[in-house]
């Protein structure tokens, strides 16, 4: 994605939206409507993602004219904590270490708070901040089993009633081409999508192995990418953005799903390298949903829908079965970089009371990419009720170990290196 491009077309666009005339931008301490434009802001996971969205969050409240000021972070490992906290002024009693520093985060007086650790610590952290009272930005995915993401949902409901703000990091519901895609498709330009297929095919990530005398815990922490304990496994922590468009173009989650997947070159953990998994979404719409992380294989990172009018791909170009393409409507965005545009939109959202709340919407793309890859994983046939509903299925209960709160409560156990789910054993 191109973050250094904003382009003047957009941006005044995105001004008129936001009813602010270009030469007038306020960009500190101003009040609106007599809602206060100071807000203060925290980040739980001060890692490549949570520095880069507190930076993102900056960004935006200059866009939005508000006033805004870190003032609390955590981290697992206090360098890092310490790092981020020196970067945008936080006083170092503020910046808080260990499994526990998220609690001490939350017993702050501070507006908003970033969410970026690794995806298994997401329920218990977005629970416990919609409990405080805290409006929210969190990092997809939000879970990596059934209950978590079943957590979410409910503390998301939670925090609808409390009036609060949430917005996830999937991205590309913030961003132009595709909330373009969103709009054309709604307004039936290509028909109803019949089928389509999703791809997050690519190189392997990075991963660490254990070094001597180090527990169970810190080497989980450094080391998620690389087990499903604590990612979902990639086809949940990356694919779950192409999940998350079909769910958002089709108009609904999966009803089940039935795949494959294996592991070929991963050194450590326990994650698969691939996944190809048929996503029925009802009514005879099936998705085909595939993601690879091997080195020096064929990729790709898009989303493709097949309409009884024409055909879509998900960030933008749109065309007819004759082959006419489709000129797509405009939206408005402030900013061209979908990192910086969801802190727009989450700071609009409180500034105007607006209730924006994406909780659902993430925790549906979570879910369903949890469902794709149990369906691979034991090579059954999986059923969203069996993740969402029914409480006698096998899978309703599944919980991945060691949880979130056990790393609270004391040493946890790793699971073995190098042994994965083997498809058809119970
Ligand atoms: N939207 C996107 O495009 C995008 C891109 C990259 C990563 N992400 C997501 O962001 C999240 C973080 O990814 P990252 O690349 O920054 O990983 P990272 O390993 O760089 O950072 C995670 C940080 O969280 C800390 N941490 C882990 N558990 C913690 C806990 N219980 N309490 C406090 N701190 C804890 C770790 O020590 C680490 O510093 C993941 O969910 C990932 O999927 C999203």
């Amino acid at each position: 994605m191109d973050t250094k491009h904003v382009s003047r077309r957009n941006f005044i666009k995105g001004l008129t939206a936001l009813g602010v005339a270009a030469q007038a931008i306020p960009l500190v301490n101003v009040r609106a409507q007599g809602v206060s434009k100071k807000m203060t802001v925290a980040l739980i996971g001060c890692g490549g993602r949570g520095t880069g969205a507190l930076d993102n969050f900056m960004a935006a409240a200059k866009l939005v004219g508000v006033e805004a000021a870190a003032v609390a972070v955590a981290d697992v490992f206090k360098d890092r904590a310490l790092n981020c906290g020196r970067r945008h002024g936080v006083p170092e009693e503020r910046c808080f270490d260990g499994f526990s520093g998220y609690q001490k985060v939350l017993e702050q007086p501070v507006d908003i708070v970033l969410l970026a650790t690794s995806p298994n610590f997401r329920p218990l952290h977005f629970a416990a901040a919609v409990q405080a009272g805290k409006h929210v930005f969190m990092e997809k995915p939000v879970a990596v089993d059934p209950p978590g993401a079943r957590r979410v949902m409910a503390a998301g409901e939670e925090a609808r009633k409390k009036g609060l703000t949430v917005v996830a990091g999937t991205q590309r519901r913030h961003q132009e081409g595709y909330l373009q895609s969103a709009k054309a498709i709604r307004e039936g330009l290509i028909g109803n999508i019949v089928g389509g297929r999703i791809s997050w095919c690519g190189g392997a990530l990075w991963f660490k192995t254990k070094d001597p005398g180090e527990d169970d815990a810190h080497y989980l922490v450094r080391n998620w990418t690389s087990f499903t304990e604590m990612s979902g496994d990639h086809i949940c922590e990356q694919h779950v953005h192409n999940i998350d468009i079909a769910n958002w173009m089709i108009g609904r989650p999966p009803v089940s799903a039935v795949g494959f997947g294996g592991r070929a070159r991963r050194k450590t953990g326990d994650q698969f390298d691939f996944f190809s998994v048929d996503l029925d979404y009802g009514n005879d719409v099936h998705i085909h949903s595939m993601c690879r992380q091997i080195n020096d294989t064929y990729g790709g990172v898009w989303e493709e829908f097949v309409g009884t009018k024409g055909t879509a791909w998900g960030g933008g170009a749109m065309k007819t079965y004759d082959g006419t393409r489709l000129t797509l409507p405009d939206v408005a965005v402030a900013s061209g970089d979908p990192y910086i545009q969801e802190h727009v939109d989450l700071l609009n959202s409180i500034l105007k009371n607006a209730g924006l709340n994406e909780a659902q919407n993430v925790a549906q793309a979570t879910l369903g990419a949890i469902m794709a890859r149990t369906a691979a994983y034991t090579g059954q046939l999986v059923r969203w009720s069996d993740m969402a509903e029914r409480k006698d299925s096998n899978f309703y209960n599944l919980t991945l170990a060691p949880a979130a709160e056990d790393f609270e409560k004391g040493p946890v156990t790793a699971p073995p290196d190098d042994v994965p789910s083997v498809p058809g054993h119970a």
